[in-house]
């Protein structure tokens, strides 16, 4: 059975349109967890252009909510996190003009600062992961670092599936870094860019135990209703 992680970023964006307090990311958080989601997942940027800090107080706050909490490597983010303690962590890059997160953090640059991030996380029994390429390389320098879990950039491939273009290569290369990363005893998750089509093709990969969503499952709650969309993501994972 695989989990199942809704990123609830653009209910933050929605709200942040009108400079109002509605919709409210804590209280929808809530409503997807009654929905049959595993967890939920923010991330605080640098930029606050969506989730704010409040946001994470009262959502890390309910402890009938799983949080997942994306920071970057920025000092002041990650004392939030550390105040806030969210049930999970996981470390992604951030650049301040791109849309979306773009790639995987560069773990050989930024090697002992993340080393040092994830002790003072272990101290407070969070569980921390690693945004990465699917780079057998990456997933190597992961483990030695101390991350629980590596969660695997699936844009690329997100986008061959989508404009139907030849996606083995890219296929091959995330199943070889899921049975490394289990083989050297790293949780496997995967996230970005991931819809009902992309999910079904990643969903046989055993190894992969959480799948993180956003931008797709907002977007189709439009038409669906959140509940309807969960539910259809949940029979993929569980088949
Ligand atoms: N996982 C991580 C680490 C991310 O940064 C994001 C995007 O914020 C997602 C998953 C979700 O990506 P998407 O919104 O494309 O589903």
């Amino acid at each position: 059975m695989k989990r199942l992680g809704v990123n609830i970023d653009h209910v933050a964006t929605v709200r942040n349109a009108r400079g109002s307090s509605h919709p409210d990311p804590a209280t929808i958080a809530k409503h997807v967890m009654e929905c049959g989601a595993n967890s939920i997942t923010i991330h605080l940027r640098e930029d606050r252009r969506h989730i704010r800090d409040l946001d994470v107080v009262k959502i890390c706050k309910n402890k009938k909510i799983l949080t997942n909490l994306e920071i970057s490597l920025n000092e002041d983010v990650l004392k939030i996190a550390l105040r806030n303690k969210p049930n999970f962590i996981c470390i992604v890059p951030e650049n301040r003009k791109e849309v979306t997160t773009e790639g995987g953090i560069n773990l050989s640059i930024n090697s002992k600062k993340i080393q040092k991030i994830i002790k003072r996380f272990k101290i407070k029994k969070i569980r921390t992961s690693l945004f990465i390429d699917p780079k057998l390389k990456d997933v190597k320098i992961a483990k030695e670092l101390g991350a629980d879990c590596v969660e695997l950039h699936t844009g690329k491939i997100s986008d061959l599936i989508k404009n139907k273009k030849n996606y083995t290569y890219e296929y091959k290369k995330i199943k070889k870094c899921c049975e490394f990363a289990k083989k050297i005893g790293l949780e496997v998750h995967a996230g970005h860019g991931l819809d009902y089509k992309t999910s079904t093709i990643l969903s046989k990969l055993k190894e992969i135990e959480e799948f993180n969503i956003g931008h797709f499952i907002i977007g189709e709650s439009i038409i669906h209703g959140i509940k309807n969309t969960i539910k259809k993501f949940k029979k993929i994972f569980n088949t």
